[in-house]
């Protein structure tokens, strides 16, 4: 099977720092698949690259087999993304950001997706709120919407969880595992562990920009191993307590 993701020796540096180091992994159809690792180990800087919004200094790299430095256009186009710490344009109410959306990506029934995350995600009384003024998790949740308003085969979501409280949290996890179950892509990266034990299907443990594992979450905990007690072993033998 074609791999969604491939990436080969990947390599990114700013300055002194290498973000990401001759990385290779790659992401099968239909996975939910969590890029691990503390912070600074370069979960951000893959999925820009990946998204075409930073260049690789070396190696390469494919999504749904469109290279991504020669084609990062026709990459942002196909995928959904919601990049870390992101929030919508200031000066425009959640609905008009949504159409918006939708108009850029040429999505036909808009009016219909918006509707359905507005009432699924419960923000609907926020529609015409300036987006300056939504608080962090509802900007969050339009985030989320405007990612998926197209129906990607793959959206790549950076930290997905944090803003959210418990509840929503547990929305967003049955909504993700339902939308790989459909044979759709979801590659996220977090340093939460549990959520990654929780909802992956497959990881990739970054530290300091070196790739030190990749595998399928249940070869883990089907050793009766937790991925944090995995994630730590691995991390320590690293020389990052
Ligand atoms: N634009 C940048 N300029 C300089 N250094 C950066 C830049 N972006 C990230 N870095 C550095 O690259 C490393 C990896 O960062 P990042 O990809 O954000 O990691 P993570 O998402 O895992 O926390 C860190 O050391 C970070 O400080
Ligand atoms: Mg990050």
């Amino acid at each position: 099977m074609n791999a969604i993701v491939d990436v080969q020796n990947l390599t990114k540096v700013y300055g002194d720092t290498t973000a990401l180091d001759t990385v290779t992994m790659s992401v099968e159809q239909g996975a939910l698949f969590g890029l691990l690792g503390p912070n600074g180990s370069g979960k951000t800087t893959m999925i820009k690259l990946l998204t075409g919004q930073v260049r690789p200094s070396g190696g390469a790299a494919t999504v749904l087999g469109l290279d991504v430095t020669a084609d990062p256009v026709g990459v942002r186009s196909l995928v959904g993304i919601i990049p870390e710490q992101e929030t919508p344009p200031s000066f425009l109410t959640a609905e008009e950001y949504l159409r918006l959306v939708g108009a850029i990506r040429k999505i036909p029934d808009t009016e219909e997706q918006m509707a359905w995350w507005f009432e699924y995600l419960e923000f609907g009384d926020k529609r015409d709120v300036l987006c300056k003024d939504l608080s962090r998790g509802t900007r969050q949740k339009l985030m989320f919407a405007q990612a998926f308003l197209h129906c990607p085969v793959l959206a790549l979501i950076d930290e997905p969880l944090i803003n959210f409280d418990p509840i929503m949290q547990e929305t967003v996890k049955e909504y993700l595992a339902g939308y790989v179950k459909k044979g759709n892509t979801i590659f996220i990266s977090t340093h939460i562990l549990e959520i990654a034990e929780e909802i992956c299907s497959d990881f990739a443990i970054l530290q300091r920009g070196k790739l030190l594992s990749t595998g399928r979450v249940a070869e883990v905990t089907g050793a009766g191993r937790h991925l944090n007690e995995y994630f730590l072993s691995l991390i320590r033998k690293g020389g990052h307590v």
